[in-house]
Parts: C-alpha cells; structure tokens; sequence
C-alpha cells in the first residue's frame, strides 16, 4: 500500500530491504551489484529500487539520516509492505582505539540518546539486532574473508556534539565498550521489535572521534563495498531460510 514517503506496490518490495542514509548511495548499491533492477520509489528521491543478488529478490531504499527519518521509513516498510529484513548498511565514527577506518561493524546493540523509543511509549527499552540476521552476517563476512567487530554501538540524535562538546561524553561511551557513533540503528532496532520483525546494522568506520583521519574517496568506495556484499549475503541467507521454513 503507497504511503505519503512510498509510492512502491505493495509487491514491489523484497522480503529484507538493504538501508543506506545516503540515496546515492543506494543508486549506487543497485546499479553495482543488483540485476533485474526496478525503481519502485522516488518519492523525495530515496531511490528505492527492487532488484536481484544471486537470484534473490532485494530492495535497496535509503533511509535518510538520523532516527526519525529512518523511523518513519522502517516503521512502513515493516507495517505496510510486510517486510521482515532491514539491514542499514551506514558510516560510524570510531570510538575505540583498536578501530581503524574502514573497518566493519556489526551493531549487536544500539544505545541512543534520542527521545524515539520513548515516544513508542515505553521506557528503558534495550535495542538489540536480531540474532538470525547478526550470525548470518557473521558467517557471511567468515565466509568473505572480512574480519568484522561485533558489539555496541551508539545512535546519537547530534552529529555535531560529538566532535564539539563531547569529549568528556565520549570517553564515557568509550569506557562502556560501545564501538562507534552513528545516528539511526537504535530507531530501526526499536520498530523491529514493535513489529516482531528482524534488523541489523552494519558500518563502516569512516572517521575516528580520537584520531584526526578521513577516507579517501577510493578507499570508501572499496570499504563501503565490502560492507554490502555482506549485507547483500546475508539477505541471500535470510531468503534460504524463509524457503525453508515454508516447507
Ligand atoms: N557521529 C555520528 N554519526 C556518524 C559519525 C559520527 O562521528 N560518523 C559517521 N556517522
């Protein structure tokens, strides 16, 4: 069913639903590694377009940035379009010291300093990754030969805070273990659960809250796509077991 922010069929979306923020980068992901490609929704210019990975059905849509934006993305396409995988496929900023850019991140949890969940009326929710999707990303990265870390992270409603005022901030996250910064896991985690549907986050470290480096264009280029061949594995995953528990 179309939606004020989806003009999609409602059989025009894949089962699991791969979320960059950036929608030229979800052009990007489709061009370079779907098959079969259809444009199923521009509305505000997402690029949401459905096509194939190894002959599974995926779609690519972005979600904007920060939590509301990929809330209200998340929320309809769980709600509306039956989804029952969103992967975002994002950036973070590094918060341990182990961590160098480019390296990859599978969100096993998501703290948030953002008001989201409580406006889901409920308080001292935890967001956690679905474990099916979290293993079958693990094992899709083994399999890939990409060394991945797996743990906390922090979805901020500031980009800004962190590199501005939140020293002090960040060490304390830091000292928590939490791995990195970014700005929509702990929304996206926080309407799986709503639903009793299945997400996961995984990043890529493109800047470093302690350590003054940036990627090169290239370099990001060449990160990002290891990032999604994982995703786009474990979707492939994920559609071998919905076969299978159909019988
Ligand atoms: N903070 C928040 N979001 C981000 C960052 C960051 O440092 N880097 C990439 N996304």
């Amino acid at each position: 069913m179309p939606t004020p922010h989806n003009e999609a069929p409602v059989n025009g979306i894949a089962k699991t639903v791969l979320m960059p923020g950036d929608p030229r980068r979800s052009e990007f992901i489709a061009e370079t590694f779907l098959e079969h490609r259809t444009l199923v929704n521009n509305v505000r210019g997402v690029m949401g377009i459905t096509g194939t990975w190894k002959d599974v059905p995926v779609t690519v849509m972005a979600s904007g940035m920060g939590i509301p934006s990929i809330g209200i993305y998340s929320w309809e396409l769980y709600k509306e379009y039956d989804v029952d995988n969103i992967i975002r496929v994002g950036s973070a900023g590094g918060l341990q010291d182990n961590l160098k850019l480019l390296d990859v991140i599978l969100a096993q949890g998501a703290c948030t300093t953002s008001n989201y969940i409580e406006n889901l009326g409920i308080h001292g929710f935890a967001p956690i990754a679905d474990f099916t999707l979290l293993s079958a990303a693990k094992d899709a990265a083994k399999a890939l030969g990409i060394d991945v870390h797996i743990g906390n992270i922090l979805s901020s409603d500031n980009f800004y805070s962190a590199f501005d005022a939140g020293t002090e901030q960040n060490n304390k996250w830091k000292q928590m273990g939490v791995l990195g910064i970014e700005m929509e896991a702990a929304g996206l985690y926080a309407n799986a659960a709503y639903f009793g549907k299945r997400a996961l986050c995984i990043c890529t470290v493109s800047d470093h809250l302690y350590r003054p480096e940036m990627l090169s264009a290239e370099e990001r280029q060449l990160g990002f796509s290891q990032m999604i061949t994982i995703a786009l594995d474990t979707a492939a995953k994920m559609e071998e077991l919905r076969l299978a528990s159909l019988g």
